[in-house]
């Protein structure tokens, strides 16, 4: 580790690829990930943490479908700066692009009935053998069955679940009212979380739109498998004591503040 003066405090190179810069209040960071000409982001967690960043884990998003995992999941991974792992936006992006693994699963997301566990495990599995997933990822949407969950231990990395509970009126509710960009994947809300233009993304200025898995038929099924088959993974990950509970009535930024505060970040 290196450290020199900077502008407007100090500046530490940590293995040449993270930049801290601690600023007057010193619970609080301006940070790069990626080196030099990389983008700064100003981040709210205390600079030990990233320090210790070297330590993989993962970080699991479970909850029924509409709770806000992947609104809260791409939250997170923006501010620890590791990659953000949707097992349902991998296959929607293999049905897309018409690829094997596109074909073999495409009925079932319709259906909204979930892929096998041998074909998950397997994406989830080259996935993480990938080189940014070293310092740990968000999973989100992995694992959702016990079979899953049993695979994910068998790799020893430390493990942390974040639970987002949701009523199914209320998940319905949000999902029929769900907008998703077709380009960068953001997500919107007609009515809690609106683009600034109807139908175009804040952010890339992609088209947004419905998924095909968004059906009030759907989605009442895709309730009834996360009770029957995801449901069982929060006694196995209580037990192991490694669940956090997160109220997801509130709205997106209450529920980001609740997790911030028992992930005591
Ligand atoms: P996947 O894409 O994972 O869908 P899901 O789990 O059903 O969850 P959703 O994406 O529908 O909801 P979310 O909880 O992410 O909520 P969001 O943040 O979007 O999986 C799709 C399919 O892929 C599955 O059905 C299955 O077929 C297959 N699959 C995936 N993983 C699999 C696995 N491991 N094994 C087998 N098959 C698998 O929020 C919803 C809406 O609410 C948004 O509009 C958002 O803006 C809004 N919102 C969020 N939070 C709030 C809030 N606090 N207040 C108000 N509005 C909010």
């Amino acid at each position: 580790m290196t450290s020199h003066s900077a502008g407007i405090g100090l500046q530490i190179a940590i293995e040449s690829s993270w930049y801290c810069v601690i600023t007057m209040n010193s619970s609080f960071c301006l940070c790069r990930l990626g080196g030099p000409g990389a983008p700064f982001y100003f981040c709210s967690i205390p600079l030990h943490y990233h320090l210790f960043m070297d330590t993989a884990r993962h970080y699991i998003f479970l909850g029924p479908p509409g709770s806000g995992k992947g609104t809260q999941a791409k939250e997170l991974a923006n501010i620890l700066g590791i990659p953000h792992v949707s097992t349902g936006e991998i296959f929607r992006d293999n049905i897309a692009r018409g690829t094997e693994l596109g074909k073999k699963v495409d009925e079932l997301l319709k259906a909204g009935r979930l892929v096998s566990d041998d074909v998950t495990n397997a994406v989830v599995s080259n996935r993480l053998k990938q080189t940014d997933a070293a310092r740990g990822v968000i999973l989100d949407g992995f694992p959702r069955s016990l079979p899953q969950a049993e695979y994910l231990a068998t790799l020893s990395v430390d493990v942390l679940v974040v639970l987002i509970e949701l009523p199914d009126d209320e998940a319905v509710q949000r999902i029929s009212g769900r907008r998703t960009c077709s380009q960068c994947g953001a997500i919107y809300h007609i009515e809690y979380k609106p683009a600034s233009k109807s139908g175009v993304c804040d952010t890339c200025g992609g088209e947004l739109k419905q998924r095909n898995d968004e059906t009030e038929e759907v989605i009442r099924g895709r309730l009834s498998i996360y009770h029957k088959q995801t449901e069982p993974l929060i006694k196995f990950y209580t037990s192991s004591g490694q669940l956090i509970r997160v109220n997801g009535l509130p709205p997106i930024y209450e529920v980001t503040a609740q997790m911030w505060a028992l992930l005591k970040l």
